[in-house]
């Protein structure tokens, strides 16, 4: 396990393995990025030539490692790139310490010499380099690389109680960051709705405040229970939705549900995420291109899972309720067929156009069934439509819901949290499309119309709210990196979103220390 430290000190006097400082791109050359001082100072008129002959200009995501020849006390100068934007912008704070983390390798402790003046930067600069050093090497024979025993970050609020958060908050948010990114990239034969659930609660047991002997009950703080569902419990229970995607699989469903109700919670949200553990498309079979990503589907359940975890761990007093459907959509003699009627929990019966439109469906169910808890605010986190990473490519969520200020807090906690998310609407239309399009049934599950995939499932899923506030994250594309490792993102999961909703958390709570 890696420490993460605060530190006052001077970067060049520290003893490291590695020192890190950021370097900002400007149209005079490259400048050394606040809290790089010393170690600038330290080279003195020898740095600008020692940047030209290495080429290092301090664009973005560009990287060098120097050998300090005794300049400094670390043997080891790591130069990241911070490009030409703010360098005391958290979001690129949280970049760079992402890049260094991902670059060094044996080093056995790390001094962060980035610019980290007040909480914000820390948590940025903590966050940056939990998730850079993040690597999936389950599957991969031989030793795993070494993490870093230590991690420093120097900066001048090291004793500061705001900083101290930060950290609490940092590594929170990037230990459950990292379990969401594990469970989207455990492929999905090892990650049926049987064994996602048996992980969660494994994860669940894991977490438990330990007994003290002597003390007894504990604290509040850090409890959730959670439940599973079994296909059974579902069938009996009327969630048709679930049962419909899921029937086609060899791999029975699942619907897993925590629950973390502190004493004097300020709000109580609830959180639902899609668990499609594989989506070949079902009878709507997806081509094989399509395919290859689609472990990925559950990426919106362990998102909320995770964040879960996050948000008890950090004690914030809101209550929270996460449902999380599990199901895999898969091709059988049995599969729900394009033109079937399914009756989701709750009654409301659904003509199926597109089995490949099968998040919205076991949404629907955990929705309905999120409402009977009579929380403040619902949102579901899913990979629902490739058009919306067609509308807002694949470093951006989409958000829709039916309460503007919701949207606006969520894109804020996004900012605050490093991840970007847009507001798209939910023009009239389109629930006037979902109800009236079906000649059979309620609801009409697809848009036959080939545009505004988006807006179109957001309004399918606003049928299942009853009225309360809701908004709808579409992660389809930022969800899982397929075009190569970025700042703090590694290819693959990259569990986003899990920071925006403790930050949410965090806001409704009325806890933002640390935040913005
Ligand atoms: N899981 C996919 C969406 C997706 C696509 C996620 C790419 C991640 C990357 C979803 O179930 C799906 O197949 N959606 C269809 C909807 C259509 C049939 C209305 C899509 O986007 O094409
Ligand atoms: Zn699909
Ligand atoms: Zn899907």
């Amino acid at each position: 396990m890696t420490s993460y430290t605060l530190r006052r000190g001077a970067p060049e006097r520290t003893r490291a393995d590695a020192v890190v400082v950021g370097v900002v791109h400007t149209p005079h050359g490259p400048q050394v990025a606040a809290g790089g001082e010393g170690v600038a100072a330290a080279y003195g008129r020898r740095l600008a030539p020692l940047l030209s002959t290495i080429g290092f200009s301090g664009k973005l995501d560009e990287v060098a490692k120097v050998p300090t020849a005794g300049i400094l006390r670390s043997s080891l100068l790591i130069l990241v790139g911070m490009g030409t934007g703010d360098p005391a912008d958290p979001t690129a704070v949280r970049r760079a310490a992402g890049l260094a983390l991902r670059n060094v390798s044996n080093a056995a402790s790390v001094a962060l010499a980035l610019p980290a003046a007040d909480a914000r930067l820390v948590r940025a600069v903590v966050e940056g380099a939990i998730l850079g050093g993040y690597a999936f090497s389950a599957y991969k024979t031989g030793s795993p690389p070494e993490a870093p025993g230590e991690v420093v970050v120097l900066t001048d609020a090291a004793r500061s109680r705001p900083a101290q958060r930060a950290v609490e908050l940092a590594r929170a948010v990037g230990e459950a960051t990292a379990l969401a990114r594990n469970w989207v990239n455990t492929p999905a034969a090892d990650l049926t709705p049987v064994l996602f659930a048996d992980a969660v609660v494994a994860e669940h047991r894991s977490r438990k405040p330990a007994k003290v002997p002597g003390k007894v009950g504990g604290k509040a703080p850090g409890r959730v229970t959670v439940s599973v569902l079994d296909e059974q419990r579902l069938r009996e229970g009327g969630f048709g939705g679930i049962i419909g995607v899921g029937r086609g699989s060899a791999n029975p469903p699942r619907l897993v549900r925590l629950d973390y109700h502190p004493r004097g919670a300020a709000a109580h949200l609830a959180l639902v995420g899609k668990g499609i553990t594989y989506d070949s498309g079902g009878l709507s079979l997806k081509p094989s291109s399509g395919m290859t990503t689609m472990k990925c589907d559950m990426a919106g359940a362990a998102a909320v899972v995770a964040a879960t975890f996050a948000i008890a761990e950090l004690g914030l007093p809101v209550r929270v309720t996460t449902l999380a459907p599990m199901a895999e959509n898969m091709v059988s003699g049995d599969a729900t067929r394009p033109g079937d009627v399914l009756t989701m929990y709750g009654g409301t019966t659904v003509e199926v156009l597109n089995t490949d439109a099968e998040g919205r469906l076991v949404l629907g169910d955990a929705l309905v069934l999120a409402t009977e808890s009579d929380p403040d605010v619902i949102v579901d986190v899913a990979t629902l439509t490739g058009a919306c990473s067609s509308a807002l490519g694949d470093r951006v969520a989409g958000v829709l819901g039916n309460d503007d200020a919701l949207v606006d807090r969520i894109v804020a906690a996004g900012a605050r949290a490093g991840e970007a998310l847009w507001q798209l609407p939910i023009t009239e239309e389109m629930p006037q499309k979902v109800r009236t399009r079906s000649d059979v049934a309620d609801l009409m599950q697809h848009n036959v119309d080939t545009w505004g995939g988006a807006l179109y499932a957001a309004a399918f899923l606003q049928e299942f709210v009853g009225g309360r506030r809701w908004a709808h994250l579409d992660i389809a594309g930022p969800a899982f990196n397929t075009r190569g490792p970025y700042g703090h993102v590694p290819s693959g999961g990259t569990g986003f979103s899990v920071g925006t909703l403790v930050d949410l958390a965090a806001d409704l709570s009325g806890d933002l220390q640390g935040g913005a």
